[in-house]
């Protein structure tokens, strides 16, 4: 059986682990190769770690137990220059890129983070996408399907701009707002030449970004150093849907959809993976 993104090249940020290892995996279950890369590494504002080259090459080894090709670089989106190494290196070997994943991304919380947190969490999560779609699209032709990471938090009414979020949290909704706003504008533009730009927008998903303690300090003000038992009774309240979270794979099989010629006219989409946490909010006037 063929698959649905059979004989594609995709390049995704942030793919060492959560929703980017779990992004790759599910493109290269229906037939791409990838070209996975990440930080490795912590940055100082944000609170809890980020990947290890061990989370990445086990990235690489889960895509080869499904015969499929990959190449893994450590890369900061931060750094143009490390994105375009590392996709002339991945497309020297894989021949060629038709679908990109700007994923990577960071949540620097807490009124503990320094002032820098702000910019940090813009230059990663607003930034750091830019770069990524900047290093690929002299690569890109007709048919090329680009997703851009987003979250509710940009699309919601304030977001995460609170101040026990500290600066950090206002630069994450800054950030995914701009990335809403970004793939509307960037659609438009690609449009006449047939390649494709949307975002997905993930409310609560299980991965080491929520399941962290800046999290849970967020999700459980009323306590003074809370645990992951005591955040999961908490996690609930972002859905309408009776959930905590969503797992990574439901966010990938939104991926997966857009980056297949099964969305081949959806373009400037905003796709929502939210269990109905818009419904239950006011937006933040970012395109939605
Ligand atoms: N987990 C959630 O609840 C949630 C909700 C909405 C949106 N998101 C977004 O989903 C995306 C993926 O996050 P996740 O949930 O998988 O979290 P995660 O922390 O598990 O994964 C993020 C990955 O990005 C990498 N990364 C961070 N900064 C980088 C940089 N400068 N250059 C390259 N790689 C970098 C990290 O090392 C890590 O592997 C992010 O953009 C995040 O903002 C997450």
């Amino acid at each position: 059986m063929t698959g649905r993104v059979e004989g594609r090249v995709a390049f995704v940020t942030g793919a060492a682990r959560g929703q980017g290892r779990s992004h790759a995996l599910r493109l290269a279950q229906e037939g791409a190769d990838i070209i996975a890369v990440d930080i490795c590494e912590d940055i100082e504002t944000n609170h809890y770690p980020l990947s290890t080259e061990a989370d990445l090459a086990e990235t690489a080894r889960l895509i080869e137990a499904l015969d499929r090709r990959v190449v893994t670089r450590k890369a900061d989106v931060r750094e143009p220059a490390q994105l375009v190494a590392a996709l002339a290196d991945g497309i020297a070997e894989l021949g060629r890129v038709d679908i990109v994943v700007a994923n990577a991304g960071i949540c620097p919380l807490g009124a503990d983070v320094p002032a820098q947190g702000f910019l940090d969490a813009i230059q990663v999560d607003l930034i750091g996408v830019i770069n990524t779609v900047s290093a690929a699209l002299p690569h890109l032709s007709a048919g090329a399907s680009i997703v851009c990471t987003g979250s509710v938090a940009g699309l919601m009414a304030g977001g995460t701009s609170t101040p026990a979020n500290g600066p950090g949290g206002a630069g994450y909704s800054h950030a995914k707002r701009g990335v809403a706003r970004f793939v509307h504008d960037l659609a438009l533009q690609l449009a006449p030449h047939s390649i494709r730009v949307n975002a997905v927008h993930p409310t609560n998903v299980d991965t080491d970004m929520l399941q962290s303690q800046p999290m849970y300090n967020i999700f459980r003000p009323d306590l003074e150093n809370p645990t992951r038992e005591d955040a999961e009774l908490a996690f609930p309240s972002m859905q309408p849907m009776p959930i905590g979270y969503v797992e990574p794979v439901d966010i990938s099989n939104a991926v997966l959809f857009l980056a297949s010629d099964e969305s081949r006219y959806v373009t400037g989409l905003q796709l929502k993976v939210d269990a109905g946490a818009l419904l239950a909010s006011t937006t933040s006037g970012a395109p939605a």
